[in-house]
């Protein structure tokens, strides 16, 4: 059992108020890690995430032989080219993003590699990138489909996979073997999961094309640094903008927010639900739009979710529990049920901590039901080291009667460090505490 050392004492009754800006986005920053390790030369990279998960992606590519200078938490320079053997077995931590594409890039290296983390991690599936892998010639042992994997030289060459789920980080680690690979490969999707491998590949110089449901990368083109510059993780500020939709008196804004369109569904369903929200594009980031985002409170009505808009918004489906147990009317979730194997079984682990506040919540196989508004109490609620669980518990209890203490919660660090001190910022009564060992 995990030892619950720190936790959010959270106290309902502010509305958020105010501007901020939000971490850089995790998904990008993994991946400007490890594109400009195996880039030719120097990439200077800005606006970088500095969690738990993507620290643990910059160690390996160090352990990796990657030089980084680190110019603060945000800012670095990566010096790319030949990946070394690594010493010890590479530590993912809880970083499933992180292990799945850097999989695919050591298939096709000349040495021979152990890639493992956290116990959390030993329980994500991983069969689904070493069956793809092992069909384009990969040598890799698993521990019964799980980490640790051991991944050991082998001349690769491309294929036709048809993705049996929508999933980035699968679609990824198989484009990055493509790299290394004989011949073309091409990979179909189900659902338009995130692009951001395809976009940032092909600005380095990757021969790529997508067509939404087809990616297919040709081998042989070099791979070229290329500076990035990480714009903020719609995923995080999906917990500040449905605390603005929820508190009464509430208007917040971010600005610098990453609206890739494989991301924003989140956004799409909040508008259907009579959210009050303002989009505005401001610009182009690392090839994504970007722009300002502002949240005010709303009545909400509850809404139908399934089919393509569940993988747009497949990190925010914990928050969005939470936001519709404050929407008037029934909300129902299908198509959902690659919840079950994230950090935890995000569809039980947030019905159970949420029926601890008093929540009446039906579980589904792949999604769940609730009829709101429903009014929820404090209580003492877990975190179970799983980023988006911890900050959604946070955000109910900033919409709760009484004080709620969120055990377990420094996870929120994993991708959105400062997440208390945000809160804070914008009016919340958050405060972190660390608890004496038991
Ligand atoms: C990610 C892809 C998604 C997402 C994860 C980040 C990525 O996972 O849930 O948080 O950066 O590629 P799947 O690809 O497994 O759906």
């Amino acid at each position: 059992m995990h030892q619950a050392k720190d936790c959010f004492q959270v106290h309902p009754g502010a509305p958020l108020r105010g501007q901020t800006i939000v971490p850089g986005d995790k998904s990008i920053s993994h991946r400007a890690v490890f594109f400009s390790a195996i880039a030719h030369g120097t990439a200077h990279v800005r606006g970088w995430l500095p969690a738990g998960d993507t620290e643990a992606s910059l160690r390996s590519a160090q352990a990796l032989g990657v030089a980084i200078e680190r110019h603060s938490p945000t800012e670095m320079t990566i010096h790319g080219g030949t990946l070394h053997k690594p010493e010890a077995p590479l530590n993912l931590v809880n970083a499933g993003t992180g292990i799945r594409l850097l999989t695919g890039i050591m298939a096709g290296q000349a040495f021979e590699s152990v890639l493992d983390g956290s116990s959390q991690l030993r329980r994500r599936p991983m069969k689904r990138i070493t069956e793809p892998l092992k069909l384009m010639g990969a040598d890799i042992e698993s521990t019964n489909g799980y980490c640790p994997l051991i991944v050991r030289p082998a001349q690769l060459h491309g294929i036709r996979y048809d993705m049996p789920m929508a999933s980035a980080q699968v679609k990824s680690a198989i484009l990055l073997a493509g790299l290394y690979a004989e011949g073309e490969t091409l990979v179909t999707q189900p659902g338009p999961a995130r692009d951001h491998t395809e976009r940032m590949l092909r600005a380095m110089g990757a021969d790529l094309t997508d067509t939404g449901t087809e990616v297919t990368l040709r081998p042989g083109a070099p791979l070229r640094a290329v500076d990035f510059t990480v714009p903020g993780d719609l995923s995080s500020a999906a917990f500040l903008v449905a605390a603005a939709l929820i508190l009464p008196g509430s208007e917040v804004t971010l600005t610098g927010v990453s609206l890739n369109h494989t991301r924003t569904g989140i956004l799409d369903v909040f508008q259907q639900m009579g959210a009050d929200l303002t989009v505005t594009e401001t610009g182009l980031e690392a090839g994504d739009p970007v722009g300002t985002i502002v949240a005010r409170h709303s009545t909400l009505k509850g809404v139908q979710v399934g089919g393509e808009v569940v993988v747009r918004m497949i990190d925010e489906f914990p928050i969005f529990m939470v936001a519709a147990l404050h929407a008037e009317g029934e909300t129902f979730v299908r198509d959902a049920g690659e919840l079950r194997v994230k950090e935890t079984d995000r569809l039980k682990v947030m019905s159970d901590e949420l029926a601890k506040m008093g929540a009446v919540i039906t579980e589904t196989a792949d999604g769940f039901i609730v009829q709101g508004p429903q009014k929820l109490r404090a209580a003492t609620v877990y975190g179970h080291d799983d980023h988006r669980i911890s900050m959604s518990l946070t955000v109910a209890g900033l919409a709760a009667e009484g004080h709620t203490t969120v055990l377990d919660a420094r996870c929120a660090s994993d991708s959105f460090p400062g997440f208390a001190a945000t809160l804070q910022g914008l009016g919340a009564d958050v405060v972190e505490e660390a608890i004496a060992d038991a």
